[in-house]
């Protein structure tokens, strides 16, 4: 479009401390390790210590992947944080990390679309870049669920964890890009679906942060299908496919999401990655996370043609094909 491609530079992510494991979950309500791990694939999540929030989480992300990217924090230009759980109603949460960051230029804004929040940011980030407006961004996505679950409902907060991970992206002259970058991303609402997953307070109704609530057999029953179609989209947007990526790092919702996702589009088993059964629901932090697993161990390597996608409350969800 603009002659300018938005190319990954580093990644980077955080994971609180505390482990909170299924058998422990098991001691303190009616659940237990075999029904979680038969229904999801998660085995254990981490939680946020007292004290510790969400821009805390995404300060450590954005300092691992600004290291990667081998470069300073005022290199950066354009902050997108994807979270549904904000230090605060406002200011946005980036501008927090941006102070810490010492950045004083540029910009930084937050953006909500919950588990597809990352898809979200990245395409944003992406079409400032190719602006020309923006030089390098960094894109997070950081949350705090453990502090919006209702403890007691078992429904709910065995499925959930916290966590952080971030992107630098660059802007440079396509010819130089030698293939790398976003390639496509396809976004998508349909709000009439805002009732099955939600948080059942806010500054404008309650006046209170409120807790998720959550249709989960509805949730899933619209899932496959709202996920392979916008994959769909992107492959038909590019003339990929299922043979041609090396990649498919998608949300960590659910293990049986993702494996009838990937069965669907017919994407071969090894080259799902699949974080869930340690990092649970990290919502707009689970692809970051997972990007950053498959990079520290060796999978992901420059060249290879990753694809991304999420679903989540709104409903929300989206995909997105990049040349690492
Ligand atoms: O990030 C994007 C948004 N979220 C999702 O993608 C989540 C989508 N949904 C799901 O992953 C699944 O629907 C769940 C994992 C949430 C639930 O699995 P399910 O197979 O749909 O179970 P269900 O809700 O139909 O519940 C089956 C049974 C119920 O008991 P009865 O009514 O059959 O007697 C539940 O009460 O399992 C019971 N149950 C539990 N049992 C033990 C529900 N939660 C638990 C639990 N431990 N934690």
């Amino acid at each position: 479009m603009s002659g300018i491609r938005s190319v990954t530079r580093g990644i980077g992510s955080y994971l609180p401390e505390h482990i909170l494991t299924n058998a422990a979950l098991s001691e303190r309500i009616d659940t237990s390790d075999e029904w979680i791990v038969q229904r999801t694939g998660i085995c254990q999540r981490h939680i946020a210590a007292e004290g510790e929030y969400t821009s805390h989480l995404g300060l450590v992300a954005a300092r691992r992947a600004l290291e990667d990217a081998g470069m300073d924090a005022q290199d950066i230009d354009l902050i997108i944080l994807a979270t549904s759980t904000p230090d605060q109603t406002f200011p946005a949460t980036s501008a927090t990390i941006q102070a810490e960051l010492g950045i004083t230029q540029g910009a930084a804004f937050d953006v909500q679309a919950v588990c597809s929040g990352f898809v979200f940011a990245l395409t944003t980030a992406d079409a400032h870049l190719r602006t020309g407006a923006f030089r390098r961004a960094l894109v997070i996505g950081a949350e705090t669920f453990s502090r919006i679950l209702d403890w007691k409902d078992r429904g709910t907060c065995v499925l959930f964890g916290d966590g952080a991970g971030a992107m630098v992206l660059e802007a440079i002259p396509e010819s130089e890009a030698n293939g790398a970058g976003v390639l496509t991303s396809h976004l998508r609402t349909d709000g009439r679906h805002r009732h099955k997953l939600y948080v059942d307070g806010g500054p404008s109704t309650t006046g209170t942060a409120g807790h998720l609530r959550m249709e989960g057999r509805e949730v899933f029953k619209h899932a496959v299908g709202m996920i392979t179609d916008v994959i769909e989209d992107a492959f038909a947007a590019t003339g990929e496919s299922a043979e041609t990526i090396d990649w498919f790092v998608p949300h960590q919702a659910n293990r049986r999401i993702i494996d009838a996702s990937a069965q669907k589009l017919g994407i071969a088993p090894e080259k799902v990655v699949v974080t869930v059964d340690k990092h649970g629901n990290t919502s707009a932090a689970s692809i970051p996370l997972a990007l950053d697993v498959a990079h520290k161990d060796g999978r992901l390597r420059k060249g290879d043609l990753v694809l991304i996608e999420a679903m989540g409350g709104g409903f929300t969800w989206g995909s997105a094909l990049l040349r690492w």
